[in-house]
């Protein structure tokens, strides 16, 4: 469609023509006078938000990930929306590294298109290594009538597989029909500047999930959703998580570990200077009983809490389906070790009273727990906050509510 072209493309058009006739390179080696930018209204998109983009915007990205540039550029320009089936950026790219560039809006058709496909992902990215995707533009995953009985699969509305040094910055998501970004088997990756958003009352719609990765930045987010905020599983070593504000939503979790007796490992996870306001939880580490593992190296500083309901918590009894919810039978109580996890500053109110709950089991329980500077407050007046304690141990300096289990 020529009107949507960009200005440059009758110039380009002639420019290829004698590319690939004097030099015998392929089109998409000679695109854009040998620069590195693949403008998506260059493959016919349709951009009116309703008929599907998917077909121009992967073959945009076929010619981006099989130039051979040190950088080639997938660009989608502001001031149209694109309606997107799913779609599988599959690389690996013969470009060192991929830009993408996101300044319009993306959206999803209706959530039965493609959960009657039996997928997972709407948009995923797969081996793609050096893969940067910035912008303001907006990805709207429409999953706000996303019920438990339309979606059966993980429904991740934007999905990272195997993608070294990913950089993800800038970018608005809404509505995930479940979790909103899913990062999988990556290693170097910065998570940064995402505005999430999806109503507090939908069911399974984390921010940003992530579990076998290591290496790993999560910076300046605001994450307001009906799950979790960032969902950390196993196989994950060396993230930070520094100045997110979670809220609503259910907090930041390490687990659910060791679901259905899986082995499973998680270190060196420092989260500093988060907010939780309004959320069902606070620092959170869950696991199944009957799994195997360790959760270990664990930080949490200065965290504020407005109006959350149970700000710390370890629980090695979690449990959400009976299929797994072996705990009942009181011999099975293996579990994955928590240990070496500290809370320092932690300021703000609860809405329940019993504030701080380690919940541990009694074959591996959890040792090496530091709580110091825990000034928590009931949200309500005439409250005195609680705290519990099970096979935790370990030491506590200025905390209220006070912890009996943890030696001054
Ligand atoms: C949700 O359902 C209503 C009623 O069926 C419909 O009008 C609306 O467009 C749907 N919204 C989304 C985002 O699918
Ligand atoms: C996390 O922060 C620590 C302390 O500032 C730093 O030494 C470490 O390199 C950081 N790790 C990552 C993956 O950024
Ligand atoms: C802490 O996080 C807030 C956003 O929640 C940010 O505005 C502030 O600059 C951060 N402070 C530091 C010291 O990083």
């Amino acid at each position: 469609m020529s009107d949507k072209r960009s200005p440059t493309a009758d110039l380009l058009t002639t420019f290829l023509v004698l590319c690939t006739a004097s030099l015998g390179l392929s089109s998409d080696m000679c695109q854009e006078d040998g620069s590195d930018v693949f403008n998506v209204l260059d493959y016919e998109v349709v951009g009116d938000g309703i008929r599907d983009d998917s077909t121009a915007f992967l073959a945009a990205w076929t010619a981006a990930c099989g130039a051979v540039l040190d950088t080639s550029t997938l660009y989608i320009p502001e001031g149209s929306t694109f309606l997107l089936n799913p779609a599988k950026f599959q690389g690996p790219c013969m470009s060192s590294s991929i830009d993408v560039q996101v300044y319009g809006n993306i959206v999803a058709p209706d959530i039965m298109a493609w959960t009657s496909q039996n997928l997972n992902n709407w948009l995923i990215f797969s081996n793609v290594n050096g893969l940067t995707v910035s912008g303001n533009g907006q990805i709207d995953g429409q999953g706000s009538n996303c019920s438990r009985d339309v979606c059966f699969f993980d429904c991740q509305a934007l999905a990272f597989r195997n993608c070294n040094n990913l950089q993800l910055s800038g970018l608005t998501h809404v509505n995930g029909p479940r979790s909103h970004i899913s990062v999988v088997g990556s290693t170097g990756l910065t998570i940064s500047n995402l505005q999430i958003t999806a109503p507090k009352d939908s069911p399974n719609t984390d921010g940003i999930d992530i579990s076998q990765s290591s290496n790993v930045q999560i910076h300046d987010c605001i994450i307001e959703t009906g799950d979790d905020c960032i969902a950390m599983g196993g196989g994950l070593a060396n993230i930070n998580i520094t100045s997110v504000a979670c809220g609503p939503g259910h907090g930041i979790s390490i687990g659910s570990l060791g679901r259905g007796g899986a082995m499973d490992t998680v270190e060196e996870v420092h989260v500093r200077n988060c907010s939780f306001t309004g959320t069902m939880f606070g620092a959170r580490i869950k696991s199944w009983q009957v799994g195997s593992g360790y959760a270990r190296y664990i930080s949490f500083k200065d965290i504020t809490l407005i109006a959350a309901a149970n700000p710390i918590i370890i629980d090695q009894f979690y449990c959400t389906t009976d299929k797994y919810c072996t705990n009942k039978l009181m011999f099975k109580t293996e579990a994955v070790q928590v240990s070496d996890v500290t809370y320092d500053g932690f300021y703000g109110t609860s809405i329940t009273d019993n504030a701080v709950k380690l919940s541990c089991s009694e074959t591996v329980g959890c040792t090496d727990i530091v709580l110091s500077n825990i000034a928590l407050t009931s949200q309500y007046p005439n409250h005195v906050l609680s705290s519990s304690c099970l096979n935790a141990q370990g030491t506590s300096t200025a905390i209220n509510p006070v912890m009996d289990c943890l030696l001054p």
